[in-house]
């Protein structure tokens, strides 16, 4: 039945197997180089650096459940032993891929995955519950053991759910293929099918981004959102299940082409930061939607498109600038790659995954020439080029004999990929540990040790410099967006049923009604608000429980925090607001209680607009270290 599928897989373990038997050149020109061996050393490293913080059994991290993957042991400054969904996707992605390549002892860390996450979709937390409409699935991150975490964040952030799915999907289509279709269906998909009708419902509201810190639409996340939902398609029609949510893969895509701004990737939209747009997002929303079999025209936006390539070099470029340790590197020689220019977040330094998946991105690319046997440059991607390979015309470049300008235009690009490799070697240390930044201007590792992103985002690109391309996942069945995106049916009501068969609790839903809390109170920079109340939702009146409102809305005109919550129909609450002061001076409360009558069962959603009625925040003490370390992960702070 997946005839087209068998070869397909047939043919990467093939190239797979010859890259790794023996040490023939890669192409006509190179040997073996130095470069290849630091490759093989550290990607055995980064493996298993991954696999030490996923739980139960991690060396680095004791007391993460099974299938949790904690994103740094780092307890304290920064505080990152959590898990994050996001970067947990990522890392299984990786690891399924290892598992298909031919890793089989890999397994049980993918079964484990599945049964943490079917479980983690029911869990309540600040973004909501899972029943009645899947708002908890859009928290961005919990405690290593599973439960909630109730911190004030960037929350809800969309582009968990639907990289869940990727991985999920990726690992059922194996599974599919090898006898197990009935497990795919019945134990997988229902997880599966969570997620993408979040995705399918709320893809058209805005979120924070993958650095959680700008709440508008993200092309990282759109980008991985079309990719869940046209891959969930063609899942569900090969297991004969109904993909709620998935019809709304044309009208994602659509609006996945408006981040273009006629020169590069805007990398958040419908939000105004000050910034150019300009941001390692773009890199890697291309690179976890590779497609080997992708058109580069395609809407997709793949690496080899010619409006990705243009990104590509205005944004390294904006590099070669900002960073001191990237001084002297001339254009067409890779340098060290941050988030985006204007960062602060601890120093504002390049970060190791994102410096290797901007080889990456280049080793995807020119797979996808080679594989199309074409390159077409044009007038957009002109520019990089000529970077390269200074004669570069627009025109077609066939693939032909080893003489052919297209030969030596994969190879020049080719060496720009291993340019980014040879700077990452450059600032990894000699045990091969992988923090999350090395310092802008002496390239010492810093913040986060041990960042299992980074290791993961070592693994993928060292698969795809040894030519190990996952399946293709279906670009080429995307349809060409019209010129002017549709503005109605924009969400689809999803489904959503706990995925009891991978162990998920059976929970039910109690009848709930949305209640927003909309207060306005004037904060300094550092400060947090909270509602804290009689009902379950909003802490029974213990303040460790409140739930955090978010300053996404804040303005100079109007102080506004807010939270949308669910809360049981029918019930009387009393509630009040509070206030988290920085440098741990504790909580501030109203002078005064609220009540608040919830609608019956069936009625309309609420919006409360209060105004804060008690004593003004105090500035703690205002050493930056104590800002700091208020400041939670990831640059994440609000007001
Ligand atoms: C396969 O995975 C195991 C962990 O289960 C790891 O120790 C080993 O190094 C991996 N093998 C290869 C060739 O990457
Ligand atoms: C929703 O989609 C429309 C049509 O593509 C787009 O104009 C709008 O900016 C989107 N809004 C959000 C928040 O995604
Ligand atoms: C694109 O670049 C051109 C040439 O530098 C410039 O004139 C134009 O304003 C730019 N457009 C945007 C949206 O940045
Ligand atoms: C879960 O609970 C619901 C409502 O009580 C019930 O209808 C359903 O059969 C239960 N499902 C499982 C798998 O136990
Ligand atoms: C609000 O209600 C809680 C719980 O009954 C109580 O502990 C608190 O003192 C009340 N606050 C005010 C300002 O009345
Ligand atoms: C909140 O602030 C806005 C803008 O200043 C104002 O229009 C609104 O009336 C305020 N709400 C309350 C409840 O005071």
């Amino acid at each position: 039945m997946h005839f087209h599928h068998l070869i397909a897989v047939a043919i990467v373990s093939l190239v797979y197997m010859s890259a790794r038997a023996n040490a023939e050149p890669r192409s006509g020109i190179k040997s073996r180089t130095a470069i290849d061996d630091f490759v093989d050393k550290q990607t055995a490293i980064s493996l298993q650096g991954a696999l030490n913080n996923i739980g139960p059994d991690g060396s680095e991290v004791p007391g993460a459940g099974a299938g949790f993957v904690v994103a740094s042991p780092s307890k304290v400054d920064p505080p990152y032993f959590y898990t994050w969904t996001r970067d947990s996707a990522l890392t299984l992605k990786m690891i399924i891929d290892e598992f298909i390549f031919g890793n089989t002892s890999l397994q049980s860390y993918i079964e484990d995955y599945v049964h943490a996450q079917a479980v983690l979709q029911t869990v309540s937390n600040p973004s909501g519950t899972f029943l009645p409409v899947g708002l908890g699935m859009g928290e961005p991150k919990y405690q290593v053991d599973g439960t909630r975490f109730n911190g004030a964040w960037g929350r809800p952030q969309r582009d968990g759910p639907a990289l869940r799915a990727i991985a999920l999907i990726t690992y059922s289509n194996w599974l599919m293929e090898n006898g197990q279709s009935n497990k795919a269906k019945n134990i997988i998909w229902p997880i599966i099918s969570n997620d993408l009708s979040y995705v399918g419902q709320y893809w058209n509201q805005t979120g924070f981004d993958l650095w959680e810190e700008t709440q508008g639409s993200s092309f990282f996340t759109i980008q991985n959102q079309h990719r869940a939902l046209a891959q969930g398609t063609r899942l569900a029609k090969d297991l004969g299940v109904t993909c709620t949510g998935c019809d709304q893969a044309p009208e994602v895509l659509c609006f996945l082409q408006s981040f273009w701004n006629g020169n590069f990737t805007v990398s958040n939209i419908n939000v105004n930061n000050g910034r150019t747009g300009l941001d390692g997002n773009s890199i890697l929303g291309s690179i976890s939607t590779f497609d080997i079999d992708a058109h580069c025209d395609s809407p997709t936006l793949q690496p080899c498109h010619s409006k990705s390539l243009a990104n590509f070099k205005v944004l390294i470029d904006t590099f070669r600038e900002t960073y001191s340790i990237n001084s002297g590197i001339p254009v067409g020689s890779g340098v060290a790659v941050g988030r985006y220019a204007e960062d602060v977040y601890q120093g504002g330094n390049p970060w190791y995954l994102i410096t290797t998946a901007a080889a990456e991105f280049l080793y995807d690319a020119v797979a996808q020439w080679k594989a199309r046997h074409n390159l077409f440059v044009d007038e957009r991607s002109l520019a990089f080029f000529k970077d390269l390979y200074p004669v570069v015309q627009v025109r077609q470049y066939h693939s032909g004999n080893n003489n052919s300008p297209f030969a030596e235009i994969m190879d020049t690009v080719t060496a720009y990929a291993d340019s980014f490799v040879a700077i990452a070697e450059k600032y990894i240390p000699a045990d091969g540990s992988l923090a999350e930044q090395f310092d802008r201007a002496t390239g010492v590792p810093l913040s986060a040790i041990d960042l299992t992103w980074s290791y993961a985002a070592f693994v993928t690109m060292s698969q795809r410099r040894s030519g190990r391309f996952p399946r293709s996942w279906g670009s080429r069945n995307t349809i060409t967006p019209p010129a002017t995106c549709p503005t109605s049916h924009l969400s689809t009501k999803g489904v959503y049923v706990p995925a009891t068969a991978a162990g998920a609790p059976n929970v039910t839903s109690s009848c709930q009604i949305n209640v927003v809390f909309n207060v306005n109170a004037s904060t300094y920079f550092g400060e947090n608000l909270y509602v804290l109340g009689s009902a379950v939702d909003v802490g029974a009146w213990d303040v460790e429980n409140a739930l955090p409102m978010g300053a996404g809305g804040y303005t100079s005109e109007r102080p506004l925090w807010s939270v949308s919550a669910y809360l049981d129909a029918g019930e009387t609450a009393s509630y009040t607001y509070v206030r988290q002061e920085n440098c741990n001076q504790g909580w501030l409360y109203e002078i005064r209680n609220r009540t608040l009558t919830v609608p019956a069962c069936g009625g309309d959603a609420v919006t409360l607009e209060d105004a804060w009625a008690g004593p003004g925040g105090r500035l703690g003490h205002a050493e930056l270290s104590c800002v700091d370390d208020e400041l939670g992960i990831k640059g994440y702070s609000i007001s």
